[in-house]
Protein backbone atom coordinates (compact mmCIF):
# COMPACT_ATOMS: atom_id res chain seq x y z
CA UNK A 1 0.00 0.00 0.00
CA UNK A 2 1.64 3.34 -1.03
CA UNK A 3 1.80 5.53 2.32
CA UNK A 4 3.07 9.24 2.39
CA UNK A 5 4.44 10.91 5.82
CA UNK A 6 2.70 14.03 6.48
CA UNK A 7 3.26 16.86 8.59
CA UNK A 8 0.35 18.54 9.88
CA UNK A 9 0.64 22.07 11.10
CA UNK A 10 -2.57 23.24 12.28
CA UNK A 11 -0.94 26.60 13.91
CA UNK A 12 -3.50 29.35 15.41
CA UNK A 13 -7.39 30.39 15.38
CA UNK A 14 -9.76 28.48 13.39
CA UNK A 15 -6.34 26.63 12.18
CA UNK A 16 -6.79 23.31 13.88
CA UNK A 17 -10.84 23.34 13.28
CA UNK A 18 -10.32 23.08 9.59
CA UNK A 19 -7.19 20.66 9.41
CA UNK A 20 -8.76 18.14 12.06
CA UNK A 21 -11.76 18.13 9.18
CA UNK A 22 -8.87 17.80 6.44
CA UNK A 23 -7.05 15.06 7.95
CA UNK A 24 -10.36 12.96 8.16
CA UNK A 25 -12.17 13.27 4.59
CA UNK A 26 -7.73 12.55 3.43
CA UNK A 27 -7.76 9.13 5.24
CA UNK A 28 -11.50 8.02 4.06
CA UNK A 29 -10.10 8.68 0.35
CA UNK A 30 -6.91 7.35 1.19
CA UNK A 31 -8.80 4.01 2.59
CA UNK A 32 -11.11 3.73 -0.80
CA UNK A 33 -7.97 4.45 -2.88
CA UNK A 34 -5.40 2.77 -1.32
CA UNK A 35 -2.71 4.68 0.99
CA UNK A 36 -2.29 5.35 3.98
CA UNK A 37 -1.03 8.73 5.84
CA UNK A 38 0.92 8.64 8.53
CA UNK A 39 0.59 12.00 10.35
CA UNK A 40 2.98 14.04 12.18
CA UNK A 41 1.53 16.51 14.51
CA UNK A 42 3.95 19.85 14.54
CA UNK A 43 2.59 22.31 17.22
CA UNK A 44 3.89 25.12 16.19
CA UNK A 45 2.14 28.72 16.06
CA UNK A 46 1.18 31.62 18.91
CA UNK A 47 0.51 29.24 21.98
CA UNK A 48 4.53 27.14 21.31
CA UNK A 49 5.70 31.10 20.90
CA UNK A 50 4.10 32.41 24.19
CA UNK A 51 4.73 29.65 26.08
CA UNK A 52 8.88 28.62 25.15
CA UNK A 53 9.86 32.21 22.85
CA UNK A 54 10.06 30.03 19.82
CA UNK A 55 8.81 30.06 16.61
CA UNK A 56 10.21 27.50 14.39
CA UNK A 57 13.00 25.49 16.05
CA UNK A 58 15.64 23.98 14.11
CA UNK A 59 15.14 20.86 14.60
CA UNK A 60 11.59 21.00 14.29
CA UNK A 61 12.82 22.31 10.28
CA UNK A 62 14.82 19.48 9.88
CA UNK A 63 12.07 17.07 10.94
CA UNK A 64 9.66 19.29 8.53
CA UNK A 65 12.06 18.21 5.67
CA UNK A 66 12.06 14.55 6.05
CA UNK A 67 7.74 15.04 5.24
CA UNK A 68 6.39 14.29 1.94
CA UNK A 69 3.95 16.77 2.22
CA UNK A 70 3.13 19.38 4.72
CA UNK A 71 -0.66 20.59 5.71
CA UNK A 72 -1.08 23.82 7.14
CA UNK A 73 -3.91 25.58 8.74
CA UNK A 74 -3.07 28.71 9.85
CA UNK A 75 -0.81 31.10 11.13
CA UNK A 76 -1.25 34.89 13.19
CA UNK A 77 -2.98 35.83 16.61
CA UNK A 78 -3.77 39.28 17.92
CA UNK A 79 -2.11 38.29 20.69
CA UNK A 80 1.50 37.85 19.21
CA UNK A 81 3.49 41.30 17.52
CA UNK A 82 2.21 40.90 13.84
CA UNK A 83 5.14 39.75 11.62
CA UNK A 84 6.60 37.46 14.43
CA UNK A 85 5.22 34.11 13.30
CA UNK A 86 4.12 35.28 9.70
CA UNK A 87 7.63 35.89 9.34
CA UNK A 88 9.26 33.25 11.54
CA UNK A 89 7.30 30.72 10.37
CA UNK A 90 5.47 31.17 7.08
CA UNK A 91 7.57 33.25 5.34
CA UNK A 92 10.70 30.90 6.83
CA UNK A 93 9.14 27.80 5.29
CA UNK A 94 8.69 29.19 2.14
CA UNK A 95 12.47 30.34 1.54
CA UNK A 96 14.13 27.18 4.03
CA UNK A 97 12.13 24.90 1.73
CA UNK A 98 12.08 26.62 -1.27
CA UNK A 99 8.62 26.92 -2.07
CA UNK A 100 9.08 29.33 -5.04
CA UNK A 101 5.69 29.13 -6.57
CA UNK A 102 2.51 29.99 -4.51
CA UNK A 103 -0.03 28.01 -6.54
CA UNK A 104 -3.47 29.32 -5.90
CA UNK A 105 -6.25 28.01 -8.15
CA UNK A 106 -9.61 30.48 -8.69
CA UNK A 107 -12.58 28.67 -10.01
CA UNK A 108 -16.15 29.91 -9.76
CA UNK A 109 -17.41 26.18 -8.58
CA UNK A 110 -20.95 25.43 -10.63
CA UNK A 111 -23.27 25.52 -7.46
CA UNK A 112 -22.02 29.01 -6.95
CA UNK A 113 -22.88 31.10 -10.57
CA UNK A 114 -26.34 31.13 -9.61
CA UNK A 115 -25.15 33.37 -6.84
CA UNK A 116 -23.04 35.22 -8.72
CA UNK A 117 -22.71 39.21 -9.67
CA UNK A 118 -20.25 38.73 -12.47
CA UNK A 119 -22.72 35.68 -13.82
CA UNK A 120 -25.39 37.53 -13.64
CA UNK A 121 -23.84 40.49 -15.76
CA UNK A 122 -23.33 37.55 -17.96
CA UNK A 123 -20.06 36.99 -17.68
CA UNK A 124 -17.85 33.96 -18.42
CA UNK A 125 -17.41 32.10 -16.00
CA UNK A 126 -14.41 32.18 -13.59
CA UNK A 127 -11.64 29.51 -13.64
CA UNK A 128 -8.15 30.73 -13.29
CA UNK A 129 -4.62 29.78 -11.63
CA UNK A 130 -2.53 32.58 -9.96
CA UNK A 131 1.45 31.47 -10.04
CA UNK A 132 2.74 33.66 -7.43
CA UNK A 133 6.33 34.04 -6.97
CA UNK A 134 6.83 32.82 -3.24
CA UNK A 135 10.57 33.72 -1.63
CA UNK A 136 11.49 36.93 -3.24
CA UNK A 137 9.91 40.53 -4.17
CA UNK A 138 9.22 42.51 -1.52
CA UNK A 139 9.03 39.48 0.81
CA UNK A 140 12.42 38.93 0.87
CA UNK A 141 12.99 40.67 4.07
CA UNK A 142 15.35 43.49 2.63
CA UNK A 143 15.63 46.85 4.15
CA UNK A 144 15.03 48.48 7.27
CA UNK A 145 14.66 51.29 9.36
CA UNK A 146 16.92 54.48 10.00
CA UNK A 147 17.07 57.27 12.43
CA UNK A 148 13.74 55.50 14.53
CA UNK A 149 11.89 57.64 16.53
CA UNK A 150 12.94 60.93 15.00
CA UNK A 151 11.45 63.33 12.54
CA UNK A 152 13.81 62.01 9.57
CA UNK A 153 12.71 57.79 10.49
CA UNK A 154 13.47 56.60 7.32
CA UNK A 155 11.90 53.24 6.66
CA UNK A 156 12.33 51.05 3.27
CA UNK A 157 11.08 47.96 2.14
CA UNK A 158 13.14 46.63 -1.03
CA UNK A 159 11.13 44.15 -3.67
CA UNK A 160 14.19 41.37 -4.98
CA UNK A 161 13.72 40.46 -7.85
CA UNK A 162 16.61 38.17 -9.41
CA UNK A 163 16.82 36.85 -12.83
CA UNK A 164 17.18 33.58 -11.87
CA UNK A 165 13.81 33.57 -9.38
CA UNK A 166 11.34 35.32 -11.54
CA UNK A 167 12.93 32.94 -14.49
CA UNK A 168 11.98 29.47 -12.85
CA UNK A 169 8.21 30.90 -11.74
CA UNK A 170 7.49 31.78 -15.03
CA UNK A 171 8.94 28.71 -16.39
CA UNK A 172 6.63 27.29 -13.87
CA UNK A 173 3.55 28.70 -15.01
CA UNK A 174 4.46 28.56 -18.73
CA UNK A 175 4.25 24.99 -18.47
CA UNK A 176 0.64 25.21 -16.29
CA UNK A 177 -0.38 27.10 -19.29
CA UNK A 178 0.74 25.50 -22.05
CA UNK A 179 -1.74 21.90 -20.38
CA UNK A 180 -4.02 24.27 -20.15
CA UNK A 181 -5.62 26.79 -22.36
CA UNK A 182 -2.03 28.20 -23.91
CA UNK A 183 -2.71 31.62 -22.34
CA UNK A 184 -0.56 33.11 -20.22
CA UNK A 185 -1.00 36.78 -18.47
CA UNK A 186 1.62 38.71 -16.72
CA UNK A 187 0.44 40.84 -13.87
CA UNK A 188 2.86 43.77 -12.63
CA UNK A 189 3.21 46.93 -13.10
CA UNK A 190 6.06 47.69 -15.16
CA UNK A 191 4.96 51.52 -16.35
CA UNK A 192 6.10 52.47 -12.38
CA UNK A 193 8.40 49.75 -11.22
CA UNK A 194 10.55 49.86 -14.60
CA UNK A 195 13.46 48.05 -13.14
CA UNK A 196 11.31 45.03 -11.69
CA UNK A 197 8.98 45.20 -14.54
CA UNK A 198 11.71 45.26 -17.65
CA UNK A 199 13.15 41.47 -16.26
CA UNK A 200 9.71 40.08 -15.68
CA UNK A 201 8.56 40.97 -19.04
CA UNK A 202 12.24 40.27 -20.81
CA UNK A 203 11.70 36.83 -19.05
CA UNK A 204 8.20 36.39 -19.68
CA UNK A 205 8.65 37.15 -23.49
CA UNK A 206 11.58 34.44 -23.73
CA UNK A 207 10.18 31.66 -21.86
CA UNK A 208 6.26 31.80 -23.32
CA UNK A 209 8.08 32.37 -26.91
CA UNK A 210 9.88 29.16 -25.67
CA UNK A 211 7.27 27.06 -24.58
CA UNK A 212 5.16 28.06 -27.02
CA UNK A 213 2.55 29.77 -25.21
CA UNK A 214 0.47 33.07 -26.04
CA UNK A 215 1.82 35.71 -23.79
CA UNK A 216 -0.29 38.61 -22.47
CA UNK A 217 -0.02 41.76 -19.92
CA UNK A 218 -2.02 43.21 -17.68
CA UNK A 219 -0.91 45.98 -15.18
CA UNK A 220 -1.63 44.89 -11.53
CA UNK A 221 -4.55 47.67 -11.31
CA UNK A 222 -6.08 47.16 -14.62
CA UNK A 223 -5.81 43.28 -13.79
CA UNK A 224 -8.47 44.01 -10.65
CA UNK A 225 -10.89 45.45 -13.00
CA UNK A 226 -10.47 42.64 -15.66
CA UNK A 227 -10.97 40.04 -12.77
CA UNK A 228 -14.10 42.06 -11.32
CA UNK A 229 -15.48 42.87 -15.07
CA UNK A 230 -13.95 40.41 -17.58
CA UNK A 231 -12.61 37.70 -15.93
CA UNK A 232 -12.87 34.99 -18.94
CA UNK A 233 -9.81 36.63 -20.32
CA UNK A 234 -7.62 35.14 -17.51
CA UNK A 235 -6.46 31.61 -17.59
CA UNK A 236 -2.78 31.57 -16.25
CA UNK A 237 -1.52 34.63 -14.50
CA UNK A 238 2.11 35.01 -13.47
CA UNK A 239 2.60 37.71 -10.83
CA UNK A 240 5.36 38.99 -8.23
CA UNK A 241 4.69 38.17 -4.33
CA UNK A 242 3.25 40.90 -3.07
CA UNK A 243 0.49 41.39 -6.46
CA UNK A 244 -0.18 37.71 -6.43
CA UNK A 245 -0.95 38.16 -2.32
CA UNK A 246 -3.54 41.10 -3.30
CA UNK A 247 -5.38 39.33 -6.61
CA UNK A 248 -5.24 36.47 -4.80
CA UNK A 249 -7.60 37.52 -2.42
CA UNK A 250 -10.15 39.64 -4.92
CA UNK A 251 -10.28 36.39 -6.59
CA UNK A 252 -11.18 34.45 -3.86
CA UNK A 253 -13.65 36.99 -3.08
CA UNK A 254 -15.13 36.58 -6.80
CA UNK A 255 -15.36 32.85 -6.66
CA UNK A 256 -17.13 31.96 -3.18
CA UNK A 257 -15.11 34.11 -0.48
CA UNK A 258 -11.98 33.15 1.06
CA UNK A 259 -13.29 30.36 2.93
CA UNK A 260 -13.41 28.21 -0.09
CA UNK A 261 -10.05 29.66 -1.32
CA UNK A 262 -6.84 26.70 -1.45
CA UNK A 263 -3.04 26.97 -1.98
CA UNK A 264 -0.19 25.56 -2.51
CA UNK A 265 3.41 26.51 -1.54
CA UNK A 266 5.17 24.34 -4.16
CA UNK A 267 8.70 23.29 -4.76
CA UNK A 268 8.47 22.19 -8.08
CA UNK A 269 12.43 20.29 -7.87
CA UNK A 270 10.63 18.40 -5.14
CA UNK A 271 13.80 19.29 -3.68
CA UNK A 272 11.56 18.99 -0.14
CA UNK A 273 8.10 18.90 0.79
CA UNK A 274 5.34 21.59 0.05
CA UNK A 275 3.37 23.33 2.02
CA UNK A 276 -0.72 23.23 1.35
CA UNK A 277 -3.03 25.60 3.34
CA UNK A 278 -5.96 27.64 3.19
CA UNK A 279 -5.94 31.28 1.83
CA UNK A 280 -8.57 32.37 4.67
CA UNK A 281 -6.26 32.27 7.51
CA UNK A 282 -6.59 32.39 11.56
CA UNK A 283 -10.38 34.13 11.55
CA UNK A 284 -9.50 34.97 15.61
CA UNK A 285 -13.50 36.10 15.51
CA UNK A 286 -14.73 33.21 14.73
CA UNK A 287 -12.20 30.97 16.59
CA UNK A 288 -13.87 28.53 18.53
CA UNK A 289 -17.60 28.83 17.16
CA UNK A 290 -17.34 26.08 15.42
CA UNK A 291 -18.43 27.98 12.09
CA UNK A 292 -15.61 27.58 10.50
CA UNK A 293 -15.80 26.59 6.45
CA UNK A 294 -13.18 23.64 6.18
CA UNK A 295 -13.77 23.64 2.70
CA UNK A 296 -10.06 25.82 1.56
CA UNK A 297 -8.63 23.22 3.98
CA UNK A 298 -9.93 20.37 1.96
CA UNK A 299 -9.70 22.02 -1.79
CA UNK A 300 -5.96 22.93 -0.03
CA UNK A 301 -5.70 18.38 0.79
CA UNK A 302 -6.54 17.74 -2.95
CA UNK A 303 -3.76 19.91 -4.30
CA UNK A 304 -1.36 18.37 -1.79
CA UNK A 305 -3.08 14.87 -3.19
CA UNK A 306 -2.44 15.60 -6.82
CA UNK A 307 0.72 16.97 -5.88
CA UNK A 308 1.69 13.54 -4.35
CA UNK A 309 0.11 11.60 -7.38
CA UNK A 310 -3.24 10.64 -5.77
CA UNK A 311 -5.32 12.09 -8.41
CA UNK A 312 -7.98 10.14 -7.87
CA UNK A 313 -8.63 10.80 -4.24
CA UNK A 314 -7.70 14.72 -5.15
CA UNK A 315 -10.90 14.41 -7.72
CA UNK A 316 -12.83 12.75 -4.95
CA UNK A 317 -12.61 15.73 -2.18
CA UNK A 318 -12.79 18.07 -5.07
CA UNK A 319 -16.36 16.67 -6.17
CA UNK A 320 -17.86 16.27 -2.68
CA UNK A 321 -17.06 19.47 -1.74
CA UNK A 322 -18.52 20.49 -4.70
CA UNK A 323 -21.58 18.38 -3.64
CA UNK A 324 -22.37 19.60 -0.68
CA UNK A 325 -22.02 23.40 -1.87
CA UNK A 326 -24.48 22.35 -5.11
CA UNK A 327 -26.89 20.87 -2.13
CA UNK A 328 -26.44 24.73 0.11
CA UNK A 329 -23.22 24.42 2.05
CA UNK A 330 -23.35 23.87 5.92
CA UNK A 331 -23.93 25.94 8.42
CA UNK A 332 -20.61 24.68 10.96
CA UNK A 333 -17.54 22.91 10.53
CA UNK A 334 -19.31 19.67 11.98
CA UNK A 335 -21.89 19.80 9.46
CA UNK A 336 -19.63 20.75 6.82
CA UNK A 337 -17.79 17.13 8.19
CA UNK A 338 -20.81 15.36 8.17
CA UNK A 339 -21.78 16.27 5.12
CA UNK A 340 -17.99 15.30 3.17
CA UNK A 341 -17.82 12.16 4.53
CA UNK A 342 -21.16 11.26 3.54
CA UNK A 343 -20.17 12.26 0.28
CA UNK A 344 -16.89 10.53 -0.06
CA UNK A 345 -18.94 7.03 1.19
CA UNK A 346 -20.81 7.34 -1.63
CA UNK A 347 -17.68 7.07 -4.28
CA UNK A 348 -16.07 4.07 -5.24
CA UNK A 349 -12.90 2.98 -4.88
CA UNK A 350 -11.11 3.14 -8.99
C1 LIG B 1 -1.11 34.61 2.43
C2 LIG B 1 -0.98 35.46 3.65
C3 LIG B 1 0.50 35.60 3.97
C4 LIG B 1 1.15 36.28 2.79
C5 LIG B 1 0.82 36.34 5.28
C6 LIG B 1 0.08 35.80 6.45
C7 LIG B 1 2.31 36.33 5.54
O1 LIG B 1 -1.59 36.69 3.49
O2 LIG B 1 -0.65 33.46 2.45
O3 LIG B 1 -1.68 35.09 1.45
O4 LIG B 1 1.16 37.51 2.71
O5 LIG B 1 1.68 35.57 1.94
MN1 LIG C 1 -2.67 36.85 1.60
Amino acid sequence: MRSYVIADLPGDGIGPEVIAVARDVIDQAGRRHGFVVHWRPCPLGSEHYLRTGQVLPDDVLENLRKADAILLGAVGSPSVPPGVLERGLLLRLRAELDLYVNLRPSRLRPSLESQHSVMSRGAPGIDLVVVRENTEGLYAGAGGTVHRGTAFETATEESLNTRAGVERCVRYAAALAAGRSGRLTLVHKANVLVHAGDLWLRVAREVAAEQGVELDYAHVDAACLYLVDDPGRFDVIVTDNLFGDIITDLAAALTGGLGLAPSGNINPDRTGPSVFEPVHGSAPDIAGTGKANPAGAVLSSALMLSHLGEHAAAADLESAVDAVLGAGGAPTTRAWADALSAELAKRVAR
